[in-house]
């Protein structure tokens, strides 16, 4: 049977493509030290999971409405008048399964043939291939590591063509950790405002920010005057340390959520049921293990800036939230590495040489539009973290 064209063209995630060539090494019984996937290393809050048994024992166990349960709507809501002041209502919100499949369900409702979608470079991984599913066309602009790999407004603003529909936006951004400040927020939201160009702003990593600020959600920016063009997703997978329990997001004007549930209605019915009454109480319970978290995370991250800017001829720009060291290798290229003296030429090489010759996992920065980059995940234990950076270090000479 021949694939669909859209299928045939799409490439596995590279991040889920890097944990699986750790894995087979591991099950040869090496000890692989893996940075590669996104996910908080800690177990789901006590009080989330009995949420989630006690659900079960109630016969929540049934098809629920497409969209969401109107109680999780409704704590939606609550977390975002809370947190951030914004009055959305229960018909802005669709609720799927992760954050990754709201995004999908974004652009399948808002991109038609041919519609362009400007991503900032580097990128998470999915945003292209879901943008090519969607049969929108990816307008990559490359940032710099000069300026914290963040999108200027004049860049934003001359990637805009009469074809163009959405900005792609994450902050605090996976790969590389990059967080924007309210004011380049609001120079964004200008050019999105004058130019009629929508917004959709990931922000799964709102609540993990080390830099002392609070996240700026995009719908705050210009007193409010974006929000009619601005769809925000989120979810629990990062902040609540619930990737498995599959709950993500949308807030948006209300044609947009309705055509949404419409799509999901026919794709997945609806989100598990039992993940969305656990998702009520991480929302709507205390909040002091998300701090928890979040301090755990940030201990380990300064322990990696240092470490990565203590790699010989490497320094990176300290990522400001996420939990993710995003680091430029390409001066270690051509010259003999580790103690088989192998020579790369690029990033994807360097990660290959690296697991098989010192069995440490990283991602190539090739997967996030970030050719001579890598990727380490500081989603793990100090203990680990250190045995890593010392096998890297070992590995380029240090
Ligand atoms: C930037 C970004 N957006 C979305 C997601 C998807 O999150 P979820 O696990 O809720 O699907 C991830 C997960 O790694 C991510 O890094």
């Amino acid at each position: 049977m021949d694939l669909s064209p859209a299928v045939r063209n799409l490439k596995p995630s590279a991040t889920i493509a890097a944990a699986a060539k750790a894995k087979a090494l591991k099950a040869q019984g090496i000890k692989v030290y893996d940075f590669t996937l996104g996910e908080p290393d800690f177990n789901t809050p006590a009080h989330i999971q009995e949420a989630a048994i006690l659900a079960m024992k109630s016969g929540h166990t049934h098809y629920t409405p497409s969209g969401g349960i109107p109680e999780l709507k409704a704590a939606i809501c609550a977390a975002y008048q809370r947190d951030y002041g914004l009055e959305y209502k229960p018909n802005q919100v669709v609720v799927s399964n992760g954050a990754k499949h709201s995004i999908h369900n974004v652009l399948t409702t808002v991109i038609g043939p041919g519609d362009e979608v400007i991503i900032p470079a580097p990128y998470w991984v999915s945003y292209g291939a879901l943008v090519e599913l969607a049969g929108g066309v990816c307008k990559i602009v490359d940032t710099s590591e000069e300026s914290g790999f963040r999108l200027s407004a004049e860049q934003f603003r001359a990637a805009i063509t009469p074809k163009t529909k959405l900005l792609l936006l994450n902050s605090p951004c996976n790969p590389t950790g990059a967080v924007y400040s309210r004011s380049q927020l609001e120079a964004l939201a200008q050019v999105a405002l004058d130019s009629g160009v929508w917004v959709c702003s990931d922000e799964i990593y709102e609540k993990l920010i080390y830099t002392g600020e609070a996240n700026t959600s995009f719908a705050t920016l210009l007193g409010g005057k974006l929000a009619p063009q601005t769809i925000i997703v989120s979810g629990v997978s990062k902040a609540y340390a619930m990737t498995g329990w599959r709950i993500g997001w949308t807030l948006a004007p209300v044609d947009i959520t309705a055509g949404m549930d419409n799509l999901q209605s026919q794709e997945t019915s609806n989100p598990c049921s039992i993940s969305q009454y656990a998702s009520i109480a991480a929302l709507s319970g205390p909040q002091d293990t998300v701090e928890e978290m979040r301090v755990e995370f940030a201990k380990r991250r300064e322990y990696a800036i240092e470490r990565v800017n203590g790699l010989p001829g490497i320094q990176m720009p300290s990522p400001g939230g996420a939990f993710y060291a995003f680091f430029n290798v390409t001066k270690h290229f051509g010259r003999p590495l580790g103690a088989k003296g192998r020579v790369v030429h690029n990033a994807t090489d360097f990660c290959t040489a690296l697991l098989e010759d010192a069995h440490v996992a990283l991602v190539t920065g090739e997967a996030f539009g970030a050719e001579g980059f890598v990727r380490l995940s500081f989603a793990t234990n100090l203990d680990t973290l250190k045995a890593g950076f010392d096998r890297i270090n070992a590995f380029l000479g240090g």
